[in-house]
């Protein structure tokens, strides 16, 4: 942190695919921890969007080097938290092809962390790259078991592994996405501190202040919650600041109660099925294919 600091203790992270607005966000908020992208994001990136808005589709490999111009113009610009970079993946791609794209994308920049979805192939993906201390996030997060998994499979990483609860996704469906959070921190509480956690799918300023409040050690927001922030003068939470998110009809958000999981077990004993994250994979691999010449 920089003589801008404004207090807060989780590293902040710009949730996007434009590099101008991670710049924008840096001069506002005085430094940037990292930054978190997704194939939605990269599909929305300025110049990606001329490109295929101009007639011109992408092939695979071309669309591999955009993401790779955007993250190379990203890296310099964040500290210690890092710059996280999705591997392409639909419910037929296996382990070993995850691992083999990661592998690729860790090679892009210094400062890369792998996302991997958390499914059983992405969880495997996830344990051989930290035996090749590779760093990895997984995304889609949206069970304790989910977590939990993450945390079993990955024990021994060398760097603090990353796992993204989806907060805003869950709270869209009426369950309080924040308490999923404070569940996952709870439960890790037992735990040997090898996994982080990043909240994600954040959309406003009381999820901002919320995931600080519960002490998650990552939090990444588009950089309009970051605008939104620094306009406040950097609010941070009060002691006793307690989310309380309502759906889009005024009714409070459903309680997600906690679950007494042993993070002891074996990964693979772990139900990791959950809804949200099959529509998540369905979603990224229609923003993916959104900018290619040919649907594969
Ligand atoms: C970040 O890692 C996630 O991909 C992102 O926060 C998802 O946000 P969304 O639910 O707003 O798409």
């Amino acid at each position: 942190m920089n003589a801008f600091t404004p207090g807060a203790k989780a590293k902040i992270l710009v949730d996007g695919g434009d590099p101008e607005e991670t710049i924008r966000v840096k001069r506002l908020v005085g430094y940037v921890d990292g930054q978190t992208t997704n194939p939605t994001l990269i599909a929305k990136n300025p110049e990606v969007r001329t490109l295929v808005s101009s007639g011109h589709k992408l092939s695979s490999r071309e669309e591999l080097e955009e993401y790779k111009k955007i993250v190379q113009a990203i890296s310099p610009l964040v500290g210690d938290a890092c710059v996280s970079i999705e591997v392409f993946a639909d419910f037929d791609t296996k382990a070993e092809e995850m691992l083999a794209q990661g592998r690729e994308m860790f090679s892009w920049i210094p400062n890369a962390y792998v996302k991997y979805p958390c499914t059983h192939e992405g969880l495997r993906a996830a344990q051989m790259s930290v035996r090749q201390d590779m760093r990895v996030n997984m995304t889609l997060c949206f069970s304790q078991e989910q977590a939990a998994a993450v945390y079993a499979a990955t024990k021994g990483s060398k760097a603090p592994v990353y796992v993204s609860p989806f907060v805003g996704r869950l709270d869209d469906r009426g369950e309080n996405g924040m308490d999923l959070v404070r569940n996952i921190k709870q439960m890790y509480e037992a735990g040997d501190g090898h996994v982080h956690v990043l909240a994600a799918s954040i959309r406003s300023l009381k999820h901002v202040l919320g995931s600080f409040a519960l002490r998650a050690e990552l939090v990444t927001a588009p950089g309009k919650v970051w605008e939104e922030w620094a306009a406040a003068s950097f609010p941070l939470p009060a002691a006793d600041f307690v989310y309380q998110g309502t759906d889009k009809e005024g009714t409070p958000l459903k309680p997600i109660p906690y679950d007494p999981v042993d993070l002891n077990r074996a990964w693979e004993s772990f139900d990791i099925r959950h809804e949200l994250t099959t529509k998540g994979i369905r979603q990224f691999v229609a923003d993916y294919k959104s900018t290619l010449r040919q649907s594969a």
